[in-house]
């Protein structure tokens, strides 16, 4: 397997301060890895720091073997790093379909294939973006950063705030995106119990440091350890 991406001694944070230190981790190409945390231990300002949305302060960036650390946003978007914020951006005076078509950009990921991974936004597309439920606005989010094509998908807690039936379905579709479709990902979750289920192998932040590594199998099978980092999540399991 070839190594997608690698961080070296990360520092980032905003203005003077330093909010993530001393990350180091690595991912190879096709696989997936959860970032997990408690709130406010820096799992966003990673993601930011990846896609060069915050001060980089320390540390190195390297993509398909070539360091990022200086490039912009954009640059690293168009290099195949494809962000889903926090905020499930989309546009909301647009329908469901014009959402994805306005940024899609060709590879295997069209519009309509994203449309079947997603048959409620299928059954929604003529909707604007206004006229979406949390869970549908979170698919279409995804969905858009998925018909950019990127090399790697970054998803932030793309579970929050949705009832749990259509949990069950965003995660099945991240699931057969990740596992069957082989794409890259660093998913940022609170429910630990459900991505370390989905995702080959974990970090775990600790106020901006990494204070755990480690495959999602093994993670799932030490509960306890987990249960030192994150305040939460077991119960769901
Ligand atoms: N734009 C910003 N400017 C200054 N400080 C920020 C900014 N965004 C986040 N921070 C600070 O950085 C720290 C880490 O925040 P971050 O959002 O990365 O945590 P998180 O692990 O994603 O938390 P959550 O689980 O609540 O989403 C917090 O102390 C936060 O207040
Ligand atoms: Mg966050």
């Amino acid at each position: 397997m070839s190594e997608l991406l690698r961080l070296e001694g990360v520092s980032a944070g905003y203005g003077e301060a330093i909010v993530i230190e001393d990350v180091a981790f690595h991912l190879e190409a096709g696989r997936s890895l959860a970032l997990l945390g408690r709130n406010g231990t820096g799992k966003t300002t990673l993601l930011n720091t990846l896609v060069g949305a915050t001060r980089q302060r320390g540390g190195r960036i390297v993509w398909k073997g070539q360091d990022i650390t200086g490039l912009r946003p954009d640059q690293r978007a168009a290099a195949g790093i494809g962000w889903v914020p926090q905020e499930r951006n989309i546009f909301k005076s647009l329908t469901v379909t014009e959402n994805l078509t306005a940024v899609a950009r060709p590879g295997a990921w069209t519009p309509a294939r994203v449309l079947q991974q997603f048959p409620r936004l299928a059954e929604r597309r003529h909707n604007l973006g206004d006229q979406l439920s949390g869970g549908e606005r979170q698919m279409l989010a995804v969905g858009r950063a998925l018909v950019l094509n990127p090399s790697l998908l970054l998803l932030d807690e793309p579970l929050e705030g949705l009832a749990p039936i259509i949990v069950e379905e965003l995660l099945a579709a991240i699931r057969r995106i990740v596992r069957d479709e082989g794409l890259s990902a660093i998913i940022v979750e609170q429910n630990a119990m459900k991505i370390l289920d989905i995702t080959d192998e974990a970090v775990v932040l600790e106020r901006g440091r990494v204070a755990l590594t480690g495959s999602s199998e093994r993670l799932r099978a030490e509960p306890d350890r987990l249960d030192r980092y994150l305040a939460v999540s077991r119960d769901t399991a």
